[in-house]
């Protein structure tokens, strides 16, 4: 694992963005995903703005998200896919070469996680895995004791991520299932990027960084990942 320690948010979010623009360059045609969030809002702007100013040309890049609440459709406030929409797509002055984000409110959920995993085998590998780390130590909505064999699979929310989460959307919706792209096809990725900010990632990120690898906590899959970096603030890093 590549360390990457930054002062505070912003740095960590140019430097994340950085690396991702480094990867489109020495492969233009690539897939890459993001997830979405708080962690990764600062990353996303500052690429959208790096395409806009022309440092990185995304016109051969396919795009992917990572996951989604069932239930919710990328016009649901609080749900990855309006995440995606506002912050990265209606950003973008030039576009990606074609998206896929994932609707967690199709009538056929399970349509939809095999159109994922379509996506992602039609112009995947992914080049480039952007990740953000939970409060247990999920990937996306891979939660402990997830199968490290999956692809794209539904899954029951953790009570932490169900505690944590509604941060997003309030009371007004009780999700109870994620969709996600699995662990394998994270793994998969060429370059593995997981971010981190605050204090309150601090334990859990030691825990993956330089815990046991266990399904218990999901990240700790990254230490077996051959390019992975790991970009977190001080206050993430600090027991690193
Ligand atoms: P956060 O979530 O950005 O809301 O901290 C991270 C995650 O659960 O992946």
């Amino acid at each position: 694992m590549h360390i990457v320690v930054c002062k505070d948010y912003e740095e960590m979010s140019r430097r994340a963005a950085e690396i991702v623009a480094e990867q489109i360059k020495k492969r233009p045609d690539g897939l890459i995903s993001f997830p979405g969030g708080d962690t990764p809002l600062g990353m996303v702007h500052v690429f959208a703005d790096m395409v806009n100013e022309g440092k990185v040309d995304i016109s051969r890049t396919h795009y992917v998200s990572l996951d989604e609440w069932v239930g919710l459709s990328n016009e649901d406030e609080g749900s990855c896919g309006l995440f995606n929409q506002q912050n990265l797509l209606s950003r973008l002055q030039h576009p990606f070469a074609g998206t896929h984000i994932i609707n967690g409110a199709a009538e056929d959920i399970e349509s939809e996680r095999v159109a994922l995993n379509d996506y992602i085998s039609q112009y995947g590998p992914l080049d480039v895995s952007v990740l953000g780390i939970g409060m247990n130590g999920h990937l996306g909505f891979n939660e402990n004791g997830v199968d490290f064999d999956l692809d794209a699979h539904i899954i029951p929310l953790s009570e932490t991520t169900l505690k944590v989460m509604t941060k997003y959307f309030g009371e007004k919706f009780h999700p109870t299932h994620g969709i996600s792209q699995g662990i394998r096809q994270i793994m998969a990725a060429k370059t593995v990027i997981l971010i981190a900010n605050g204090a309150h990632k601090a334990e859990i990120l030691k825990k993956a960084v330089h815990g046991p690898v266990t399904n218990e906590v999901p990240a700790s899959v990254l230490q077996n990942h051959p390019n992975c970096y790991v970009v977190a603030d001080e206050a993430a890093a600090a027991l690193l």
